[in-house]
Order: C-alpha cells, then structure tokens, then sequence
C-alpha cells in the first residue's frame, strides 16, 4: 500500500449566511448611529442575522456540505470534525450534532473555542492531526452567531457583528505540504477588552452550600484597546509565519484577514506592505462573523475566481482572549 505523505491541502470551502439583512439605515433606527459613522468608521455596510428559529448547527451543516462537495469526498470519509465557535447551541458542544446531521460516521468531533481567532487555530489544530499521521481527511468549520450575544442598545458594539458560517476540508496528500507556516499566540493579561462573560448569581442550595447560576453578560468590548492590539500584533504574527514558511511578502498573493474592521485591513497591509489589490474584504456585506470571518471570505474569493489553485496566502485571525495568529497555506 502506498504510503501517505505528511502533506496537507485545503480541497474544499463552503460558507452560509442567513437571510435576513440589516443594513446601517435600519441599524440607525435602533440606536443612535448613522451609516456615515459605520461605514467610515469599519467599512462595514450589511450584516446577516439569524432567525430565531435558526440553528448555529444548521448555518455550519450548510457551510460543511459545500465544503465537503468541493473537496470530492464524502461525509463518511470524514475522520474528524472541528467546529471553530463561541456560540455554540449547546455548551456540552455543538460538533457532533453537525456530525449527525452530516451522516459522518467515523468522525470524531468537538468544539474549539478561541472567539475570532478560532478558525485559525482550528487549522493549525487540524493540521497536527493531518501530520503524525492520526487522521487524513479533516472537515474545519468556523460558525458564529454572535448576534445572540450583542447588547442591541450599545451602539459601540453592536454595529460590528453579523452571523454566519464558514467550513474547509483539509486532506493528507503526498504531493508538496500546502501549509507552509503558522504561528499562534495568547495574551490572558489582556482578557478584559473583550469579553463575553459568565454573569453568576449565587443561590444557597443549603446552609453552607452556594452555587452560581446565571447566564452569560452581553459582549463587552473596549475598541480602541483591541484596534491598537490588532494593528499591532497581527503584521508581527504574519511576518513570523512567514519567517517559518521561508518566504517573503512579496511571495503572498493574497492577505486574507479576520474581517473586523477595515481600517485594520489597511493598517495591517499598509504595514507589511501589500497593496489593496491583494486584500480580501467582504466585512461591507457581513460585518465581523467571528470565526466564521476568514472561511467564509476565502469560498467567496475562491467561488468567484479571485483565489486560484496553488495561490499563497497568509491569513492572520485576531479576537477575544486576547488571541491572534497567522498560516501561510496554499490553496487546493
Ligand atoms: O473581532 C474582534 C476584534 N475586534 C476588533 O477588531 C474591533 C477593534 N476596534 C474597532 O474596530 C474600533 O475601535 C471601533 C469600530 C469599535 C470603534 O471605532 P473608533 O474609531 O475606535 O471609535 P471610538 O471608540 O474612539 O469612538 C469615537 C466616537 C465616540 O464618541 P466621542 O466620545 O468621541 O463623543 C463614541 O461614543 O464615536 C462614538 N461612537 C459612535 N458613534 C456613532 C461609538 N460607536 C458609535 C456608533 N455610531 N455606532
């Protein structure tokens, strides 16, 4: 039998998005906004919102399936699933309803959550499992309904964030490694700038016994603290990836950010250099997805045309935690 190289490639993408769209004018009729302020602010124009009867498994399923027809495996081939989310349906975790609902059998699947960076350390989380050999087919979700969690009378926060879902499935290969680089970081000291937090409220079960029960606070988050982090750290983050991946700047094709803000965009390009040109943005139509920001921009350009096979991209995620990192991967 022929052995399997260490190898790894990202064969398939899929994203979904609700249908529901709420654009800056109406967002204006809520809290005191404007899309003059949105848009120049973060460059962002639409979200899509999720129905309450709409599931967190439903969008990902959706995103999933299309990933997994892309890449030309099916659902039973599937090893193992990774469901990148901080809004999962259920806390115990999200990941093995979608494998259900998938029909994937002989995949073993769990919950990762690292807020906005999550996609992004589910791919480097994937691909450790892709290297030693453990698992060859790998489908990696990232799936947020964040929306759920905004306080929709704080207009500091709640202008930034839509649903969505995004998926990719990476596969053992013995052609060239397609990942080429990566590096992750975490920074707890500066967890307070963003938040979604555990809110408990005590209650004696008996004299002497206290729990907390309660349900999570809202998102919090302070933006100037997280902008100057983001502009900051994320250029440091790719450079290091790209230090590890032997390459330069000038080799990428594509910067493929976490869409939270555009002026962060521009920043981290303007800094490292890169023109516009190869830029990824798409946060004017869904505004900050969390982690489903990065897969679901990279189906859109891979659909449409603009990234091709064997394209060379660094794709940095940065959020709540804080957390940030970067992989340089070639697509397909
Ligand atoms: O996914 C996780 C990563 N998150 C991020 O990357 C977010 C990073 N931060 C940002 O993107 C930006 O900091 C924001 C878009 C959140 C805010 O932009 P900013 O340019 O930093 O605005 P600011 O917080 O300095 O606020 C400027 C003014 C304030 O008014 P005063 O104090 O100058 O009178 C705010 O009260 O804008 C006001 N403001 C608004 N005005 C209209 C804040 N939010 C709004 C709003 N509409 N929605």
């Amino acid at each position: 039998m022929k052995e399997l190289g260490v190898g790894i490639a990202i064969t398939g993408s899929g994203s979904a998005t609700p249908a529901v769209c709420l654009d800056n004018d109406r967002l204006s009729e809520m809290v005191e906004t404007s899309d003059e302020w949105i848009a120049s602010r973060t460059g962002i124009r639409n979200r899509r919102l999720a129905a309450p009867d709409c599931s967190l498994t439903e969008l990902a399923d959706r995103a999933a399936r299309e990933a997994i027809a892309m890449s030309g495996i099916a659902a039973a081939d599937l090893d193992l699933i990774i469901l990148a989310t901080s809004t999962a349906d259920d806390l115990f975790g999200s990941a093995s309803t979608i494998q259900a609902s998938l029909g994937a059998r002989k995949a073993v699947a769990f919950d990762l959550t690292a807020a906005c960076s999550g996609f992004l350390f589910g791919m480097v989380t994937a691909a450790q499992f892709i290297r030693t050999g453990a698992y060859k087919n790998v489908l990696l979700i990232g799936a947020d309904i964040l929306s759920r969690w905004v306080d929709w009378t704080d207009r500091r926060t709640c202008v930034l964030f839509g649903d969505g879902a995004g998926a990719v499935v990476m596969q053992a290969c013995d052609r060239a490694d397609r990942l080429l680089g990566f590096e992750l970081c975490s920074d707890g000291t500066q967890n307070k700038c963003l938040q979604l937090p555990y809110q408990p409220q005590s209650t004696e079960l008996l004299e002497g016994v206290a729990i907390a029960q309660g349900t999570y606070h809202p998102i919090t988050m302070n933006g100037q603290e997280v902008y100057r982090f983001a502009v900051k750290r994320v250029p440091e983050v790719i450079e290091k990836a790209l230090f590890r991946a032997a390459i330069g700047v000038d080799d990428l094709d594509w910067l493929l950010l976490h869409q939270a803000n555009q002026r962060i965009l521009d920043a981290v390009a303007h800094r490292l250099k890169i023109p516009d040109r190869k830029v990824i943005s798409n946060l004017a139509d869904y505004g900050n997805t969390s982690a489903a920001s990065i897969p679901i921009a990279l189906d859109e350009a891979v659909r449409d045309g603009t990234i091709k096979p064997g394209d060379t991209i660094a794709a940095s995620g940065f959020g709540a935690g804080l957390t940030w990192g970067a992989a340089i991967f070639q697509w397909g």
